[in-house]
């Protein structure tokens, strides 16, 4: 049997997303539950710094470069033994640490030379129980996405126009629309239509503010891109992303699954969406 060598290929993840979302509940329960010295997982409060942590993927999850593996592979077993990792970040989702920590850490990572520093992939965690129309958590949220993806196309913009630079591997977004506990919860259909429908006001509206020059928004001074292309004049959708690169999905989960035997089953969905990136 071959192996292949080991791969350069990043695989570490970043937790973005508002305020309480839940990120910081999700980067306990994963890295409480990844050594076989159980760790109580923390009380979470409001986050201040970020923290990474590696994190070893359960063996019954299939991995995108191992597809075909099924229950009944041997090599299931090798899995067991030799279980795949990956590193995860958490950031505080508090709107004045954004820009100083979720943002302008995703902005180096993407643009470090070594592929294996570049984040693989976005976890925006949202409070699905938290998302009602024309209110305030919604418009943060949305607002933060819209930075998080602009960010990304620039760079996926950038890296096709520097023909002598490898476009590198395309970066995925996973939207957890967290908390699906709770009955108040949105299922992650309508956190989807929610967030395009938002980010498409965002977007409409800061690029009238750009082509009036009595607005001198300070922060998006240089931007002259609009999320999405078609200079914002369709509807947004996360589709439109695709075509540079960007693929989001919106996978519903929660952090708490009460009276479960596996801490992990609500975020197996999340879970599974990792492996299909390793
Ligand atoms: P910042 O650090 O401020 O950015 O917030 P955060 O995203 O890290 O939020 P955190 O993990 O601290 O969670 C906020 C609150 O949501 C905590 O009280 C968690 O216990 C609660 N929480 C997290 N996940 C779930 C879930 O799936 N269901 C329910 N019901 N509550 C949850
Ligand atoms: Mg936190």
């Amino acid at each position: 049997l071959y192996r292949t060598a080991a791969s350069p290929k990043s695989s570490s993840f970043i937790l973005l997303g508002p305020s309480g979302a839940g990120k910081t509940a999700l980067f306990s329960l994963l890295e409480s539950t990844s050594s076989r010295i159980a760790k109580a997982a923390r009380p979470t409060h409001t986050s201040q710094t970020s923290t990474v942590a590696t994190i070893t993927l359960p063996p019954t999850i299939p991995i995108a470069s191992n597809r075909y593996r099924s229950v009944n592979d041997p090599s299931l077993s090798e899995a067991s033994r030799n279980p795949v990792k990956y590193e995860l970040k958490d950031t505080p989702g508090h709107g004045k640490l954004r820009g100083s920590q979720g943002l302008s850490y995703l902005e180096t990572s993407l643009n470090s030379k070594k592929e294996k520093e570049r984040t693989r992939g976005v976890i925006f965690v949202v409070d699905a129980a938290a998302l009602s129309e024309g209110g305030e958590n919604l418009r943060d949220a949305a607002g933060y996405l819209h930075d998080i993806l602009l960010l990304l196309q620039k760079n996926a913009l950038n890296k096709g126009s520097r023909s002598f630079s490898k476009v590198g591997d395309p970066v995925s977004v996973l939207v957890a629309a967290n908390k699906q506990d709770l009955f108040t919860a949105l299922p992650p259909g309508s956190v989807r239509n929610k967030l395009e429908t938002e980010i498409d006001r965002i977007r409409k509206s800061r690029k009238r503010g750009l082509m009036d020059a009595s607005v001198g928004s300070g922060i998006n001074e240089d931007e002259d891109e609009v999320l999405g292309g078609d200079d914002g004049h369709g509807i947004f959708s996360f589709n439109l992303l695709e075509e540079v690169g960007i693929k989001v999905d919106v996978v519903g989960g929660a952090v708490k699954a009460e009276g479960d035997t596996d801490p992990r089953a609500g975020v197996r969905k999340w879970e599974e969406w990792i492996g299909m990136c390793l």
